[in-house]
């Protein structure tokens, strides 16, 4: 299962591509099909300007990285088309309500190149468009037996608690890089967690192999979420296609800068407060570039991803499992 390319991906599909022919293009006409309801779903006729307003962020762009991992998943089990694509939609949805709540949060101006809902309405108008993505994903969750429904609200409890916990940060003496990671397994892994398993729990896949694709999903999940934390420091915004620095401003200390943090502790001082103007956060962002804490993090990513691959050995063997493999590099090389 060795189809790491050493070169940068450019897009995730594009890495199923390289996997098995039969598998992507599958998997195209899936995506196809899942943007199509993606619109579908939130712009019913009567809806009016929340119909409209609603796939903004959709409209703007996005790696559909989470239906891709319900499509995977769904692989494990009985073919079920209808079931599949709901989850998949639903798995979206509730992705892109986090990110117009997230957008809020951060003051963010720019998502995928695009001016944020927050900036363009307002901050009421984002978080309720946020509110309204939810409320579509849980009527495609009622639609979807027991288990998937219990599996989704459980996964939106945990992502508040992550956005919580990062937004009131660590007690006094507790330990800070327990509490990150607590808080990206919370808020993004849970979510990739929930997607590999759906789509194996909707297509009444074993249980066994549900349960190894949630643990696959909570380990890849959290090495993306670190990459990100990465590419906030490293990359620029024409890549990103946000503005990178931004937990810099909002005063959220991630995982690299921690571990900046451990091997110069003068850099607790640098980014103890939120960083709002524009020269001084260049020039932190320059002193977390040169620092040791970005290849700490790379490597923590790394390993997470290896035991995400180690897992993947224990499921049976098809043009899925080797797609699933074939993304964790992508997670970990991702430019975007
Ligand atoms: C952004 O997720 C939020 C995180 C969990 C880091 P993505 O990087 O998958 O965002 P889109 O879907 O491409 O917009
Ligand atoms: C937020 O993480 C994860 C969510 C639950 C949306 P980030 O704040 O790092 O995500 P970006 O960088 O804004 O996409
Ligand atoms: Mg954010
Ligand atoms: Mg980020």
């Amino acid at each position: 299962m060795n189809t790491s390319t050493g070169a940068r991906p450019r897009s995730a599909s594009a890495i199923v591509d390289m996997v098995d022919a039969e598998l992507a293009a599958a998997m195209r006409a899936q995506l196809g099909e899942v943007e199509t309801r993606l619109r579908e779903t939130l712009r019913a006729p009567g809806d009016g300007f929340l119909g409209r307003a609603s796939t903004h962020l959709i409209d703007a762009g996005g790696k559909r990285f989470r239906p891709m991992m319900v499509l995977l998943g769904a692989r494990f089990g009985e073919p079920c088309t209808e079931k599949v694509l709901d989850a998949a939609v639903l798995a979206e949805l509730v992705h892109v309500a986090t990110l117009y709540h997230d957008d809020v949060m951060d003051e963010a101006q720019v998502r995928h190149g695009a001016v944020t809902a927050n900036t363009r309405w307002s901050n009421t108008v984002a978080v309720l468009l946020g509110d309204y993505l939810l409320a579509k994903a849980a009527e495609l969750g009622a639609g979807l037996g027991d288990a998937a429904m219990r599996l989704q609200i459980r996964t939106l409890g945990r992502l508040v608690h992550g956005q919580m916990a990062e937004t009131v940060g660590p007690q006094a003496g507790a330990d800070r890089i327990g509490h990150c990671m607590r808080v990206m397994s919370d808020k993004s892994a849970s979510l990739i967690a929930m997607s590999t398993r759906i789509g194996a729990v909707v297509t009444d896949a074993d249980s066994h192999v549900a349960d190894l694709l949630e643990v696959y999903g909570e380990l890849i999940g959290t090495a993306f979420q670190i990459s990100d934390d990465i590419l906030d420091i490293e990359a620029d915004e024409r890549d990103l296609g946000k503005a990178p620095g931004t937990d810099l401003r909002e005063g959220i200390v991630t995982l690299p800068v921690l571990y900046a943090i451990e091997h110069d502790p003068g850099i607790a001082d640098l980014v103890a407060e939120p960083i709002a103007d524009d020269t001084r956060r260049a020039e932190v962002i320059g002193v977390l570039r040169a620092s040791p804490g970005l290849e700490r993090a790379r490597r923590e990513a790394e390993r997470h991803v290896q035991r995400a691959k180690d897992v993947l050995y224990d499921l049976p063997s098809v043009p899925a499992r080797d797609a699933l493999f074939a993304l964790c590099d992508f997670v970990t090389r991702r430019t975007t």
